[in-house]
Parts: C-alpha cells; sequence; structure tokens
C-alpha cells in the first residue's frame, strides 16, 4: 500500500471543445509564452546536461495546507498535520519561480482544502500579478458570493473543483450535506463568473472509484447542465494509514467499472466534455485490474523533468512517493531545479515502473500542451457541440 500522497489535475490532459475563437489581442500576448513553453518541452526531453542547464518547470503543484473541512472516504491527507508557511514564504517563494519560469509556468494549488488556508487569494493573486498560471482545486464547500466573485474575477487560469458523485453517492464518498454545498459552491462560481464576464475555466473532477463507477452518466449530465466546462477523471489510489485504509471503495460491483471507462470514452470521441486524454482513459483498465503492480511496458515516467511541488511546510519534492529534495525556505526552487539532488531523484524516476496515472503525472505530449493552451485561451464561453479534439 502507498501513503497519502496528493494528486490532483493541472489541465495536461485538456482538450479543446467546440470551434474556438480567437480575440487578436489574447493570441498576441500568448504568442510568447507558447514559444517559450515550446522550446522547453524539447529541453526538458534533452540529454542530461543540457536538460540540467537550460530546462525549467513548466507546472509546480503547491499543498498549501493539509487542514481540511472534509473527511472523505479515500483521503488520508487531513489526518496527517504539518507545519505551514506563511502568506510572506509563499509569495517568495512565486517570486523566485517567476523569476525563472514566469510566463508558462502553471502554478496548481490544493491541500487539504486550499480555501480554508487564511490568505489563500492574496497568494493566488500574488501569482497573477507576477505572471504565473495559478489556478487550483477544491471542494467549494466554503464558497460564498464574495469570495466567488473574487476568484472568478482574478484572471486564474482554472477552478477545479472535486466532485465524486450526484447526491448521495457524493454523501457518501465525501459526508453527509456534502454535495448539496459543493453543488452550491459550483452554482456560485459559475454565477459570478457570468455577471463579471469574466473567462475562467470551471473544471469538475472525479476521483473514480467502485462506490461512484455507475454514476459516470448522472456526472456527465450534471456538468453539462451547471455550465462546468468539463469533467475530469482521475483514478482512486488505494491507500492506508492509521485512519483506516479506503480498499472497500475501489472495489466496483460486477463490470461497472469496465462500463464506466467505455461511457467516458464513448462521451470524450462524442462531445469532449471529458477532459481526459483517451489514450489515459484506456490506461484506466489497466490499472483497475492492477492498482498496485508495476506496469514496466509503459512509457518512462518523465514527472521531474517537468514540474515540480512544494509540501505545506516547504519541502520541494520531483515524485511525492520518492522522498524531498530540499525545503524551499532554505533553498529557492529555481535552485533546487537544477540541483545535484534533483538530478539523483530524476534517474530513479526514469528507472520507476510504476506507470503512474494520476492526472498531474500523466505524461504531457506537446499536442496536448498546445490544446490545453488554446482552451485556456477562449475569448468566451464557446459551445461544446462540436466534435471533440
Ligand atoms: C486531496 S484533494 C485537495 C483539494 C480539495 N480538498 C478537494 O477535495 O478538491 C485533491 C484531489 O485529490 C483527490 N483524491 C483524494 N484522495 C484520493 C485518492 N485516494 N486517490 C486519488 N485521488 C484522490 C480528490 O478527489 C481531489 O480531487
Ligand atoms: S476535501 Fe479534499 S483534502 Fe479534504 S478530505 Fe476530501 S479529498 Fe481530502
Ligand atoms: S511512476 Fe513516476 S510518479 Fe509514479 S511513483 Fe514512479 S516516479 Fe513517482
Amino acid at each position: 500500500m502507498r501513503g497519502d500522497a496528493c494528486h490532483d489535475a493541472n489541465g495536461c490532459v485538456m482538450q479543446v471543445p467546440g470551434a474556438l475563437r480567437f480575440e487578436s489581442m489574447r493570441l498576441t500576448e500568448a504568442l510568447g509564452p507558447a514559444v517559450k513553453g515550446g522550446i522547453n518541452h524539447f529541453l526538458q526531453k534533452a540529454p542530461g546536461p543540457i536538460r540540467r542547464t537550460f530546462s525549467k518547470p513548466m507546472s509546480v503543484y503547491i499543498m498549501i495546507t493539509r487542514r481540511c473541512n472534509l473527511r472523505c472516504a479515500m483521503c488520508g491527507i487531513p489526518y496527517d498535520i504539518r507545519p505551514e508557511l506563511t502568506v510572506d514564504q509563499w509569495k517568495a517563494i512565486l517570486d523566485d519561480v517567476a523569476a525563472f519560469a514566469g510566463g508558462y509556468c502553471k502554478i496548481q494549488f490544493s491541500g487539504g482544502e486550499p480555501l480554508i488556508y487564511e490568505g489563500f487569494l492574496d497568494v493566488l493573486e500574488h501569482a497573477v500579478k507576477r505572471g504565473l498560471l495559478p489556478g487550483f482545486c477544491t471542494n467549494a464547500t466554503v464558497i460564498n458570493e464574495e469570495n466567488a466573485q473574487r476568484i472568478m474575477t482574478m484572471g486564474l487560469e482554472n477552478v477545479n473543483v472535486s466532485l465524486d458523485g450526484i447526491g448521495a453517492v457524493h454523501d457518501r464518498i465525501r459526508g453527509e450535506e456534502s454535495f448539496e454545498r459543493t453543488d452550491k459552491g459550483i452554482r456560485l462560481l459559475i454565477a459570478a463568473r457570468e455577471k463579471s464576464g469574466s473567462y475562467t475555466p470551471l473544471i469538475l473532477k472525479t476521483c473514480l472509484m467502485g462506490t461512484n463507477a455507475a454514476d459516470v452518466p448522472n456526472l456527465i449530465a450534471y456538468t453539462r447542465e451547471v455550465g462546468a466546462d468539463g469533467l475530469l477523471f482521475q483514478p482512486m489510489e488505494i491507500r492506508s494509514g492509521d485512519w483506516g485504509d479506503n480498499e472497500e471503495l475501489f472495489r466496483a460491483e460486477g463490470d461497472a467499472i469496465e462500463k464506466a471507462i467505455g461511457l467516458l470514452i464513448e462521451d470524450k470521441q462524442k462531445s469532449g466534455i471529458v477532459m481526459n486524454g483517451l489514450r489515459h482513459l484506456e490506461l484506466f483498465r489497466e490499472y483497475f485490474k492492477d492498482p498496485e503492480g508495476d506496469h514496466p511496458g509503459r512509457q518512462q515516467c518523465t514527472v521531474g523533468d517537468t514540474g515540480m511541488m512544494i509540501h505545506c511546510d516547504g519541502a520541494m519534492a520531483l515524485c511525492v512517493e520518492l522522498g524531498n529534495i530540499g525545503g524551499a525556505t532554505e533553498t529557492p526552487p529555481s535552485v533546487a531545479w537544477r540541483s545535484k539532488e534533483a538530478e539523483v531523484m530524476r534517474q530513479r524516476i526514469h528507472a520507476c515502473q510504476k506507470g503512474c496515472l494520476q492526472t498531474c503525472y500523466a505524461r504531457k505530449s506537446l499536442l496536448d500542451k498546445a490544446r490545453a493552451l488554446l482552451f485556456l485561451l477562449r475569448g468566451k464561453r464557446t459551445a461544446r457541440t462540436g466534435p471533440g479534439a
């Protein structure tokens, strides 16, 4: 069994729904980052010394707190509270990342529940001001009119809301009345976006497991009805700790998982509301048959070549499972990225046979990256009726 690593979507498997409309100014603004990002993509794949000297992270995943107001049945994070950095410490870290990789580096905040970290919205705004591309994942239970307005107008790249089923299915996984609260939060975020005329993608995110596999059609229908931009699936990881384990949730009755994956692939091919890439969805089948086994045939893991993560206490990692490479308050992330520790960790990552399928780890092709960029550049919400990309 593995630990309680937190995995989250960073938009890496985003697809372009429907026809795209570009405003020429937005396109011009985007060209610089797109070119820089494209060059960086090749540098990350270059031989060791070139990669070490020139590549930069395309994403930084920040777990800003482990505290949470919910106790979801599959998640052990809030049972292991650790010290937290202050708002000013996070701002300094973001300044370093911005000076190093600003313009195209995505900062994905998660937790715990990031919205209960005091000053979280200030940290987000700071990242926007510094030219980084921030987004976050939330359970949306503490969203109100006021914070919804602030969140949807500050210029974020994405807001992901976790939704693990509709009504009782979500409540069974995430606790009593949690669906009602999350549903309200989602609607407030969408209303705030519409009221202000801003464009911030709102993505619903489901942790797929036996318990909710049969609810996939309802999740797809809800995503359309509520007006969210897409639905992203992450296969549940089996975990255990002092808090218990989540294995029971993983198991599905009969062929429920197989059917759910078939539906996701079908929806993807029809309309593109499901945002995972096709290859990613196909790998789900293999994963659910053997969630804890090695998958040596799968492509080499490159997680530490493309991004890094920073825990709430400042500990930096390339793969959350393989340990830390230093502390961000002592060693700036820009220095840690090119350190000997990071290179040694990358060798271990390249040799790892685990083949993780978490959305933050799913390997991004240049096409995936271009699609994600196009998705984020849409000047306005566009019809999702075109063929799925
Ligand atoms: C840990 S949560 C933190 C953000 C926020 N509290 C939320 O629930 O969206 C980030 C994501 O990890 C997912 N997650 C939690 N436990 C998981 C597990 N055992 N396997 C896979 N994903 C998991 C959640 O569903 C959520 O989408
Ligand atoms: S809301 Fe998020 S962090 Fe909190 S227990 Fe649930 S999955 Fe874990
Ligand atoms: S496959 Fe990659 S992300 Fe998964 S445990 Fe191995 S090194 Fe880490």
